[in-house]
């Protein structure tokens, strides 16, 4: 890990409760996970690939569209439900934040929590940085320790954090979703070994609901999710010199009962061949790639994947309609 500690600003003052930590993300081969993808069977493109400028601001704009219910349901539980976070987590906690991005949701807690410190992990560093001396800059008395990983790999706590602090681990959003089973299970793990035995876990979860409210959360009127999927086809073509046509392409969004997710696929419209990274790939007409997965949850479900690792429920708090979910885990002995 380089730790860059304390951050310096420009005028070579120090501030003393903002520290950075970059454990030097190793980016994995992206031509090579590319070419994978679009070899595999079913073709799949991972879902990271979404987020260039425009996919991030096309996100954006999902959060805020009319059917697209997670991120406003959020955020009315965390603001009605904070006292009782509160009183779970207790004052002066030390917060970690999975996948921070912009901080926007911790800010509904941090005045009702007043942690210790806060520690937002994120894959972006110039963007977690910036985000960082915001933050700090909103709320001055609030220590920061800023560290950029990949929390999809395994977070690992920067060793400078205080000690003896209760630790809470905060991942809202239903990312959780869009991780397979598997990485679920493995994530939580991490998460449980990241908070210890006296630690807690805050997260929002996605419920399984009527299929219509799910179908119309990924199909939009607007067409806005619609361009966010092939968006991620001008993205591959920037990275890999590549050739997507975007208008050969249809976005397709449906609820897998059975698996119980979202499948999110791009469907090629014609008979096609497509070049990238100087390799060549051959779409008949109807064939799909996999461009994401969400998964959505029964809430006994998730309490039994939270058991198989490591935490238990000690509550759940929902919207009258059940359509989302925050959680609170506690470590289990
Ligand atoms: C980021 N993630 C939780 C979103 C989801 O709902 O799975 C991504 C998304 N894809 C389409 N709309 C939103």
């Amino acid at each position: 890990m380089s730790v860059q500690g304390r951050v310096q600003h420009q005028s070579n003052q120090q501030d003393e409760g903002l520290y950075f930590y970059d454990f030097n993300v190793q980016t994995q081969d992206q031509q090579q996970e590319i070419l994978n993808g679009l070899k595999s069977s079913p073709k799949t493109i991972s879902a990271k690939y979404f987020y260039d400028e425009k996919g991030s601001q096309l996100f954006e704009a999902i959060t805020s569209l009319p059917e697209y219910y997670p991120t406003r349901t959020e955020i009315q539980l965390l603001r009605q439900y904070h006292e009782q976070i509160l009183q779970r987590a207790g004052q002066h906690c030390l917060l970690i934040e999975y996948g921070s991005g912009a901080s926007t949701k911790i800010r509904l807690l941090l005045d009702a929590l007043k942690p210790k410190a806060y520690v937002p992990m994120d894959i972006s560093k110039d963007f977690l940085f910036d985000c960082a001396v915001k933050l700090r800059a909103q709320f001055p008395w609030l220590e920061i320790h800023a560290t950029c990983l990949d929390y999809h790999q395994g977070a690992t706590l920067p060793k400078q954090l205080p000690a003896n602090f209760k630790k809470v681990g905060f991942f809202p959003g239903s990312s959780l979703g869009n991780f397979t089973p598997s990485e679920s299970l493995a994530f939580l793990k991490s998460v449980r070994s990241n908070v210890g035995d006296n630690g807690a876990f805050l997260i929002g979860v996605d419920l399984v609901k009527d299929s219509s409210i799910l179908n119309a959360a990924y199909n939009d009127e607007q067409g806005v999710t619609a361009a966010f999927n092939l968006n991620i086809l001008n993205h591959l073509n920037r990275l890999g010199e590549g050739n997507f046509n975007c208008k050969h392409f249809s976005h397709y969004a449906y609820f897998n009962e059975q698996e119980s997710r979202i499948e999110m696929h791009l469907t090629s419209d014609l008979d096609q061949v497509v070049y990238i990274f100087d390799e060549h790939f051959v779409f008949k007409a109807g064939e799909t790639i996999i461009t994401e997965y969400s998964y959505k949850f029964v809430p006994q479900d998730f309490e039994t994947l939270a058991m198989n690792a490591g935490f238990k429920v000690n509550k759940m708090w929902s919207d009258d309609a059940e359509k989302f979910a925050l959680f609170w885990l506690e470590a289990a002995p």
